[in-house]
Formats: C-alpha cells, structure tokens, sequence
C-alpha cells in the first residue's frame, strides 16, 4: 500500500490488517480490518491518530514517503484505544512532537496506558480550534461515542471530519474511499460494526448528528479510523443517513431464529419456528449458536425486529454460546424488539423460562410463552413452537404498522 491523498496536503497514511479475525473482543471480523491514521501538511504537519502497535513500522514508511517523520510537529489522539494509540510511544519517540492533543478523558486514558512523563501532552476541550498555518482545526467531544475519551477533528477550511471510531467499518481491502465499493459490500460492513459496536450509543449519535446539523458544519469528507473513506456528497449522505437508521431502531419485518441444540431437537424446534415466520410471510434468518459467533446475530439484528432464541437445557440452564449471546445482546442494548423463547430437555427444562426472562428484561415485547418439549420433538412440539412463530410475527407485523 501507499499513502492516499484525500485532499490536497491531506494523506491517509494508516495501515491494512488482512489478518485480524477478533475485533479486540468486540466482534468478529471476518474480513480484517484497518486502522487509519491522517497526515495534514501545512505550516505544522500534524498527524490525526496512530496504528496498532504491529503496525507501526507501517504507519512509518506511509508517513516516510511524504514527509521526514521528524517534521511532525502535532500529534492529535482522537482516542486512545490501543487500535489507534499502540504505535504511539514509538512514534512519539521517532517524531519528538512539540504537542499531542487529546481530550481531558484522553489524557486520564493516556497516562494510564503509557508511560507519558515528558510527553508535551495538551488537553484541548470541546469545541477547542487549533490553528495549524492555512487551516484550522475544531476538536469536537463525542464522549461515550464510542468510550468517554472520544473525540473527533474537523478541519474547517477543507470540510474533513475525522471521525475516528465513528462511521468506521471492519474491511480490509486496497481501496481507500466508499465510492469505490458497492453500497451493498459496504452497508454490511457498516450494519456489523454498528451493531456491535456502536449500537448502546445510538442517543449519542442522534443527539450528535443533530449537533452537527445545528452547527452547520459543511462535511466534504468523512474520514473513519476503520475501513474507507466517504468523499462523495452521495457517500457522505449515505454514511450519515445509514448511521441515523441505524440509531432509530425502528421496526423492520424480518425475524432470526437463534438456536443452540444438543442433541438435535432444538434445532428441529427451530425450523418449526421459522416455518410459522413464513406461514406469516415474514423473513426469517436462523442462526445455529454452535457454529455462529454471537456478534452474527447482532449483524443480523440490523435487518430484523423479532427475535427467538431457543436453546436446549444443560444442568438446568440455556447453553453456553446462548448465554454469551443473551449477555453480548444484553450490554448492545437493541431497542423496539419482539421476543421469544423455545428449547428442549432431557431433565427438567429451564433454559426458555431463562432466556424469555433475559429478553424481557431487555425490554423485548414477549407476545407469546416460551415453548419447551422432552427431548425428542414430536408433532405436537413442532406444531406449539410454529404457532409461536406465527404469533409473534404478528406481533411483530402490528408493532410495524403502528
Ligand atoms: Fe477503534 Fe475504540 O477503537
């Protein structure tokens, strides 16, 4: 890869990760991921954010073939995550910046992450505006979009938003800008990373993208730390529009059936649910939990409104990867959602009281009892779990309509 020239004297200068599968634990990232950083030459050179630290040597033969790194007088960290701020110590010792910015969160997650004595750290507050020769820089606060530190820069006179984690995407490729993927590739990128990542903050970014609205502020290009790059006003438009769809939350008539089995009877159950998603004619995804990471369902999320889980029971509890699926689902926070619960047993049979007890306490409407059978699904099961499919697509058909 080479640097990419965004606009004049504006470079991306990141790195692309083809290997990374595990998103630091939050998702799965089955199609790598990159890590942006931004090199702005003007009367000061500075650079907006830095790499994973194994990406560093990098990040500096991108930043070697547009400038001497030692010429870089600032360094902003838009956030300190270590996908942004690993190669920082390295660079801060190659480069000697006269400043690094960050904001006050910035510098608490700083100081506890580094080993920052006589880093010539300066903490800039919302709204704060950096002059660095022909252009300015407006630092914006987006705490808890992701973390408390969150931070974003716009450079005014060239209509860029950096955004860091914001409007990011899990892709690794050699393009470098939206308009050179197709919308259907890079929505699917989008709805996973939003879904996993983003989605318990989604007032945030409601209340953000209206800020952003009520400011004003021009935006030519929107620049994310992770995946490509929005240049087109149709892209910018896209990304912003996509990203309100995706905080609102409202209802879509699509289901997933998530199920773990043991034996084979749940899954049976499963496909009985599904059936009765169908007898209603609404779209019905199912997700196997033994073979599916639980960030899947989370994905599959962004195009369905109901959910059943259904899960065999095991000393008296749903499975394991349904219990990590109902505590990933539970700190995401999905809003406006139809629920259910199937599952079999051998021995006694808790896990649907457990999981219907877990979704409603997520606030999912529970339109029908969760449905359980001994071990083998006879007709009567199959016929109990497709009613409950029926039933709660219309539910959820009527929470649509209303
Ligand atoms: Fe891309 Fe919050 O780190």
């Amino acid at each position: 890869m080479r640097p990419v020239e965004l606009k004049k004297d504006i470079y991306w200068v990141g790195a692309v990760d083809y290997s990374i599968r595990d998103f630091h634990h939050y998702s799965r990232s089955p199609e790598g991921s990159t890590y942006n950083a931004y090199l702005v030459k003007d009367e000061k050179t500075v650079l907006f954010d830095t790499v994973d630290a194994h990406k560093y040597d990098e990040l500096v033969k991108h930043i070697t073939e547009i400038t001497d790194p030692e010429s870089i007088d600032y360094i902003v960290c838009n956030h300190l995550e270590p996908d942004h701020s690993g190669a920082l110590p390295r660079i801060v010792r190659l480069c000697k910046p006269e400043k690094i910015f960050c904001s006050p969160m910035g510098l608490k997650s700083m100081s506890s992450i580094y080993d920052i004595d006589g880093w010539p750290v300066e903490v800039v507050k919302d709204g704060s505006r950096l002059n660095i020769g022909s252009r300015n820089v407006t630092f914006l606060e987006t705490r808890m979009l992701h973390w408390p530190d969150s931070m974003v820069s716009y450079l005014e006179e060239d209509r860029v938003l950096i955004s860091n984690d914001a409007f990011g995407q899990n892709i690794s490729c050699p393009e470098r800008f939206a308009d050179e993927l197709s919308h259907e590739k890079l929505l699917d990128a989008m709805k996973g990373y939003y879904y996993n990542i983003v989605l318990p903050y989604s007032a945030n970014v409601l209340k953000t993208l209206k800020r952003v609205s009520d400011l004003g502020l021009p935006i030519d290009v929107i620049a994310p730390d992770h995946g490509v790059i929005f240049r087109t006003p149709e892209d910018v438009a896209f990304v912003i529009d996509s990203y309100r769809c995706f905080a609102e939350q409202k209802p879509m008539p699509r289901a997933v059936v998530a199920y773990e089995s043991m034996w084979g009877g749940t899954a049976k159950l499963a496909s009985a649910v599904a059936d009765g998603f169908d007898d209603e004619g609404v779209p019905c995804t199912l997700i196997n939990l033994l073979t599916s990471h639980c960030s899947e369902v989370m994905t599959a999320l962004a195009d369905a409104s109901a959910l059943v889980i259904g899960s065999a029971t095991r000393n008296n509890m749903p499975m394991a990867n349904t219990m990590a699926c109902l505590a990933n689902m539970k700190g995401l926070r999905p809003l406006n959602r139809v629920g259910g619960a199937f599952g079999t047993y051998g021995w006694s049979g808790e896990a649907p009281k457990v999981i219907a007890e877990a979704l409603a306490d997520m606030k999912f409407d529970m339109p029908a009892e969760p449905v359980k059978c001994y071990f083998n699904p006879g007709k009567e099961d199959l016929d109990a779990c497709r009613r409950l499919g029926s039933s709660i697509a219309a539910a959820l058909k009527a929470k649509c309509a209303g």
